[in-house]
């Protein structure tokens, strides 16, 4: 990959956008920066920033879209992102925010999005089963739990289930994907910007699918 690349892995709730991006991070040397995670951090260090957002989070509604911004725009101004490149997971999920994304940038905007394609049924049976650690982030799920049920393989940390994976919060995350999220698979198309993956099958494939689409697509715009 080109240095100072910067994509944004988009999909529904329980796509795996987590679990793909952290490996795609790894692989392309640049930061996973996750909007979840900056909001999930801040409800964990008490501050009245965290308390605020996690009555969204919880309730399964999006954080305010200035707020979004804000911290976006904080965390990609800083070095590592403004050198390296970054993926981008979780944000932008309204036309507002990927408007505001493209402004943020210099020479028009990210290079690529990838719609990681998963039908509802399959995200649904996924979000139900998945565990967290609190500490670090690590998916884990019932299928594939940690090796003590309760602490993480990769930190010691509790590993638990999220405040935001009841059956309503889904209901509600998934009803404000098609409403807000989905018109932005169109909207990032018309800029021939899009590229669709395949989300199910072992994480392993998906991420070598992922790889392969991406450097195809990359490869293509630098010969162009
Ligand atoms: P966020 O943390 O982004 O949550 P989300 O959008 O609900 O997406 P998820 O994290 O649930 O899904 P994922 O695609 O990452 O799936 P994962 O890899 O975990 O946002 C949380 C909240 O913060 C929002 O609801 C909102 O309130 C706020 N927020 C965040 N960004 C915002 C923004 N831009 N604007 C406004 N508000 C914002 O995988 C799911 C499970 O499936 C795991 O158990 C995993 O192990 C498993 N799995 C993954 N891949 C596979 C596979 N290939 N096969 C089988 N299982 C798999
Ligand atoms: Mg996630
Ligand atoms: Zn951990």
């Amino acid at each position: 990959m080109v240095p100072g690349t910067r994509l944004v892995v988009l999909g529904k709730q329980g796509a795996g956008k987590g679990t793909q991006a952290v490996r795609l991070a790894r692989h392309y040397a640049v930061p996973h920066v996750s909007t979840g995670d900056i909001f999930r951090a801040a409800v964990r260090s008490g501050s009245e920033f965290g308390k605020k957002a996690r009555e969204f989070m919880d309730a399964g509604e999006l954080v305010p879209d200035d707020v979004v911004v804000g911290v976006v725009q904080e965390r990609l101004s800083q070095n590592d992102a403004r050198l390296r490149g970054f993926i981008l997971d979780g944000f932008p999920r309204t036309v507002f925010q990927a408007e505001a994304l493209d402004e943020l940038l210099p020479n028009g905007g990210v290079e690529l999005v990838i719609d990681l394609e998963v039908p509802t049924e399959v995200v649904l049976k996924r979000l139900a089963s998945r565990r967290v650690c609190v500490e670090c982030g690590t998916n884990y799920s019932i299928e594939k739990p940690p090796s003590d049920p309760e602490k993480c393989d990769v930190c010691g940390g509790k590993v638990v289930q999220r405040e935001d994976d009841t059956v309503s919060a889904i209901r509600r995350r998934l009803e404000l994907y098609e409403e807000q999220t989905a018109p932005l698979i169109a909207w990032y198309m018309r800029k021939d910007k899009l590229v669709t993956v395949d989300g199910i099958g072992d994480p392993d494939k998906v991420t070598a699918r992922l790889i392969r689409a991406i450097d195809l697509r990359l490869r293509r715009g630098a010969d162009a």
